[in-house]
């Protein structure tokens, strides 16, 4: 029998199905675009860590968790066209619908020799990985769904090269705001909802999401929570004040037994 843990998740991943088709234009109105921004200056320093451990940024091995609708991977390929190459990359999803989608969109998208390979899989188990595989992990406003993240986080750790890069993106709880974060906060929590009904005819996807801040953990909490497993974090940048923050965290290049 599932636990009760596992049938939540089935629900989360049920409603990522759900809400696939019209996932992409909700996005887009909902951030005013700016969703974009955030993700493309994510990336760009993430790089810049792989490149400062690594040398160079020549064959990476990518792994893209939450994948979605494979936004995070066409960036990747577009910022490593001038800067770099790909040895391979992973987009991992358990929604097949959002897989669905992913897989037209690299089609259309993607130079026809990009190294791109979806998995249907949750983050908690990445199996067909090798160990010490990827310079890059990015998980854009994934780690939220993730009910089992402990051992999404021991997965990233194992499957990360020493020196290997994490970028997680995330609607990170927050319990401190200035004026302008308790409006973005706001925007957040009660309009966007209402709005992203509206667009996907979908209440309870566009209801969770709030729900799903307010029980996320803080930036603080995750960085621990990185550290256990041997992730160090070496930056935080924060979008939208502190609605969304980015957090890149490094395979500690020293042995560490994992917990
Ligand atoms: C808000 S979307 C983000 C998609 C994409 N990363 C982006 O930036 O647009 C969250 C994604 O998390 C996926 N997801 C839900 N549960 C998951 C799990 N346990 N492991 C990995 N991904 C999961 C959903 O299927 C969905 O595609």
């Amino acid at each position: 029998m599932k636990s009760e843990r596992e049938q939540d998740q089935k629900k989360i991943i049920g409603m990522f199905n759900a809400i696939a088709k019209t996932y992409d234009t909700t996005n887009r109105i909902l951030s005013f675009r700016q969703d974009e921004k955030w993700r493309k200056d994510a990336i760009a320093r993430a790089l810049r860590w792989v490149y400062a451990f690594k040398g160079d940024l020549q064959n990476l091995a990518v792994g893209d968790v939450a994948c979605g609708t494979a936004d995070m991977l066409l960036h990747i390929v577009q910022d490593l066209e001038h800067k770099g190459s790909l040895a391979r990359m992973y987009g991992i999803d358990p929604s097949e619908e959002m897989l669905r989608l992913a897989q037209d969109k690299i089609a259309k998208q993607a130079p026809k020799q990009a190294p791109i390979q979806l998995e249907c899989l949750e983050a908690k188990n990445l199996s067909p990985l090798q160990n010490e595989e990827l310079d890059l992990i990015t998980i854009a406003y994934g780690l939220r769904n993730v009910l089992d993240r402990h051992a999404a986080l021991r997965e990233f750790s194992r499957t990360l090269k020493k020196g290997g890069v994490l970028l997680v993106l995330e609607f990170m709880r927050c319990d401190q705001r200035g004026i302008l974060g308790t409006l973005a906060h706001f925007y957040t929590s009660k309009i966007l909802p209402i709005i992203g009904m509206l667009l996907s005819r979908n209440y309870s996807a566009y209801a969770y999401l709030p729900a799903s801040i307010e029980d996320f953990i803080s930036v603080d909490e995750l960085e621990d929570e990185l550290n256990a497993v041997g992730l160090e974090v070496v930056e935080k940048k924060h979008y939208l004040y502190k609605s969304v923050s980015c957090i890149l965290a490094v395979k500690n290049t020293q042995e560490q037994a994992c917990t």
